[in-house]
């Protein structure tokens, strides 16, 4: 989504707006743009559509000299992205940049056009810019008030940094439903959307609130409620550093953070196991014996990759935890008149924390007496806070789009609860509880064997990079990897993906199949792997390319995968008929780790986040940043 970065201060700001834009990046986005205050006061704006050197060549072009300014990435949602469209939008004394969607902004838009307002773009956030140019001329005495007056008439989401032509000095900025963090060092005052934009120049932030309105200016930044009333607010101290915000040698930070996986996992783990092995420990979750006793249901809400960590959730909560659990993506639940009580337990799974359908459904939820466990990565989001307890996944920053490490880390965290759910109400023993601990424990050091022997994974995406089609079965736990692994092969790869329930197919699915299809499915040693062998063999017989994931040495899948290559080398007329035998081709089989059938989803999923990569690399997609997509969806 939007980017925002804002500057006051000594230096010239261009630099850094536009270094600050570069590390929001990751949000994605289709235009830029920036407003400098110059020498004699006025402001100049540059904007460009297209990639960030789009707008540095625009602005080698017509350089912007100056010591405050506003920086803004535009995600297209009102208004196609051209330059018209982009952020700075200018009205009368005012320039601003917008982050968020402006709800009631065509009633906005024709009530300002009947009073004789002219509009240059076809954006919503154009309307803010004229409310707050009309409270300016209408008497407000600063900058600040015309903003609150301004935003008092709207609708809908926003984090907005303004300056005007008549208060040098001096950015305001406010939020509701997106995010905004500030900072101040000695004579420099910064906001930015997300704290890697001003990493580089501060140790601390502060978090602005929902309703509130903050001056940036040199000397210091106020912050003030709705009404104007003075807020005093602690800053928060910055841990993660900019080497680990950095790609780190690996050409796509998507593959850097395949890659971290296994201390991203270490550091979710770390400290929550009890030190006789046996409990889970999670202070921090607020959840008491008497708390975890009364649940009757656990609702995970989630959306995208994150509610595949959910189902997975859902599996383990059942049958560890003892409890009856659900699935709920955040934009459906917010308006389905959902029932919520006391007696559930609200598990919201954000790898952001500012998902605003996820964080809407929440806070429906916990209206509604429900308590809320958040399971989120990044410190003091706002689903963080607004929950009653927090898990943090600890997976350290994660840039590309497509969520690789945070999704592991939250299948380590969902794992983490059902186990503490279970032990506390007594679902689950202490001597299984340890098993599935220690089992947890080998997980980082077996995804390191996984990504260490996974140079055969490039080999067979190159075989399939141009398939039109693909499908991913799994079975129990492995039903949501298939659908995490169909949700990453088309986001970044953009080949049609759908992940299914293996027993699902012959239900309609297996129409689709036939010599052109590659189907991948997920087959490790668990109780269903039998049932999904036979799935497979179904498939099989239809002719598909099969890409099998299994357990190492799985005799029976080896054997079968080597009749199948006899077959496919010498197919002669001596062979059964079609129907009744694997169709000649090859199966291409990927091997991890022997390891308990709690913590398979762990391992499977990470082959198959390699093949997404490599099936998006041999098309020359975007990785780390697909069309259409942004990291943080702070709009509905
Ligand atoms: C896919 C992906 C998205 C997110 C979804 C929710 O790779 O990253 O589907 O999972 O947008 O985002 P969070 O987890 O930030 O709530």
């Amino acid at each position: 989504m939007c980017g925002i970065v804002a500057y006051v201060g000594d230096r010239d700001c261009t630099p850094i707006l536009v270094g600050g834009l570069k590390r929001l990046e990751y949000r994605g986005y289709d235009s830029s743009g920036l407003a400098v205050r110059t020498q004699d006061g006025g402001i100049e704006v540059v904007r460009s559509v297209g990639k960030l050197q789009r707008l540095e060549a625009a602005l080698a072009a017509h350089p912007l000299f100056g010591t405050d300014g506003i920086g803004h990435t535009r995600w297209a949602t009102h208004g196609r992205p051209n330059e018209t469209n982009a952020h700075p939008h200018a009205a009368g004394s005012v320039v601003l940049v917008h982050n968020g969607i402006v709800e009631n902004h065509v009633a906005l838009r024709a009530e300002l056009e009947a009073e004789g307002v002219r509009f240059a773009s076809e954006t919503d956030t154009e309307v803010l810019a004229h409310l707050i140019a009309k409270a300016v001329d209408g008497g407000a005495p600063n900058l600040e008030t015309a903003v609150r007056r301004a935003i008092t008439r709207v609708q809908g989401s926003y984090a907005l940094a303004v300056m005007s032509t008549k208060e040098r000095g001096k950015i305001v900025v406010a939020k509701n439903d997106s995010p905004l963090i500030l900072a101040h060092n000695e004579g420099e005052a910064f906001a930015a959307s997300d704290i890697p934009a001003i990493l580089p120049h501060v140790p601390e932030v502060l978090i602005l609130e929902d309703g509130e309105v903050a001056t940036l200016e040199r000397a210091g930044i106020t912050i003030t409620d709705a009404n104007g009333e003075r807020v005093v607010r602690q800053p928060h101290r910055v841990s993660w550093s900019l080497v680990e915000s950095g790609k780190g040698g690996f050409k796509h930070y998507m593959l850097k953070e395949i890659h971290e996986q296994p201390r991203a996992l270490e550091h979710t783990i770390r400290g929550r196991i009890s030190s006789d092995g046996g409990d889970v420990v999670l202070p921090e979750s607020g959840l008491t014996p008497e708390t975890a006793k009364e649940i009757r249901r656990v609702c995970f809400i989630a959306c995208g990759s994150s509610s595949n960590a959910a189902l997975t959730g859902r599996y383990w909560m059942e049958q560890l935890g003892g409890v009856r659990a659900s699935v709920e993506v955040g934009s459906e639940v917010r308006y389905r008149d959902a029932i919520f009580g006391p007696e559930d337990l609200v598990v919201a799974i954000s790898q952001s924390g500012e998902t605003a359908d996820t964080l809407a459904a929440l806070r429906t939820a916990r209206e509604a007496g429900a308590r809320v466990l958040a399971i989120v990565n990044v410190r003091d989001s706002a689903i963080a806070r607004a929950s009653d307890g927090v898990l943090y996944t600890h997976a350290g920053p994660e840039v590309a789009v497509a969520s690789t490490k945070c999704f592991t880390a939250q299948l380590a965290a969902l794992l983490l609860l059902a186990v503490h759910v279970g032990r506390t109400r007594g679902s689950l023993s202490h001597a299984e509880g340890r098993r599935i601990l220690e089992a947890l424990k080998r997980v980082p050091g077996q995804v390191r064997t996984i990504l260490a022997n996974a140079r055969g994974v490039r080999g067979i995406a190159k075989k399939h990079h141009q398939s039109k089609s693909m499908l991913v079965l799994g079975r129990g736990p492995s039903y949501p990897v298939a659908l995490e692994t169909a949700l990453k092969v088309k986001e970044i790869s953009y080949i049609h993906a759908e992940g299914y329930a293996a027993g699902e197919m012959k239900h309609g699915p297996i129409a689709l199949v036939d010599e052109t299809m590659p189907v991948v499915v997920l087959c490790p040693q668990d109780r269903h792997h039998d049932k999904t062998l036979s799935n497979m063999q179904e498939v099989m017989a239809r002719g598909a390319k099969i890409i099998v994931v299994c357990t190492k040495d799985d005799a029976e899948l080896t054997a079968m995968a080597a009749v199948r290559a006899r077959l496919a080398a010498s197919p002669d007329g001596s062979e059964p008929p079609p129907s009744s035998r694997p169709h000649p081709g090859n199966v291409d089989v990927i091997e991890i780790p022997d390891a308990r059938s709690e913590v398979l989803p762990l391992l499977t999923v990470v082959p198959m986040q390699l093949l997404s990569y490599n099936l998006a690399l041999l098309q020359g997609r975007d990785v780390d940043q697909p069309r259409n997509l942004a990291k943080t969806v702070t709009v509905e």
